[in-house]
């Protein structure tokens, strides 16, 4: 049905991540709870350092963290299987590390690359940008701020990349 939401994809509950390095402690994710629906394109915003790529990162198996569960389908990753990790990203999970910085020509071809495999495929998309503008483009916005999510924002309307003031 057109207006009901569709089924979770990755839930994450009460994600902590604390990155030890030495006798300092880094705490890069301070209990994160966070759904993703199939076929949601989310945009992931935040100053640097405030824990967006930890949090991608764990939700694709890359890493693990300190405590929390992530659930797949329903079901949990096996975060001290190696094996379980790997075949879940091999059969799941799609990262795209960007290229540095892009001009806006570029940026945009990529958003709409992006954005076709999401519709036509109908992947569960996360994107990271410290660009604010990009966020028109998403289903629903994560503000991050010291290693929460701050704020959340659910778009009325997604603005086509074209449509992009860069
Ligand atoms: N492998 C690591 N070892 C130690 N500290 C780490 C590691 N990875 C990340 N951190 C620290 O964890 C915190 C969160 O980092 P993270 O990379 O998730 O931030 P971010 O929001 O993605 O930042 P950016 O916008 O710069 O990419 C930062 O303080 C960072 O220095
Ligand atoms: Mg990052």
């Amino acid at each position: 049905m057109e207006n009901e939401a569709s089924a979770i994809a990755l839930e994450a509950r009460e994600l902590i991540k604390i990155y030890r390095m030495g006798a300092v402690e880094v705490h890069a994710l301070r209990g994160v709870d966070v759904d993703f629906r199939e076929s949601e394109l989310i945009v992931l915003l935040g100053p640097s350092g405030s824990g967006k790529s930890t949090l991608l990162n764990i939700l694709g198996g890359l890493d693990t963290p300190t405590s929390g569960t992530v659930r797949f389908r329903g079901q949990a990753l096996t975060m001290d299987s190696e094996r379980a990790l790997n075949l879940y990203r091999r059969n799941h999970v799609g990262f795209v590390f960007q290229f540095g910085a892009l001009d806006s020509k570029t940026g945009i071809l990529v958003l709409e690359a992006i954005l076709k495999i999401n519709r036509e495929l109908g992947t569960t998309t996360a994107l990271i940008t410290h660009n604010a503008v990009i966020a028109d483009i998403a289903n629903r916005v994560l503000y991050f701020a010291d290693g929460r999510i701050v704020e959340t924002r659910q778009n009325a309307v997604q603005r086509a990349p074209g449509e992009l003031a860069w």
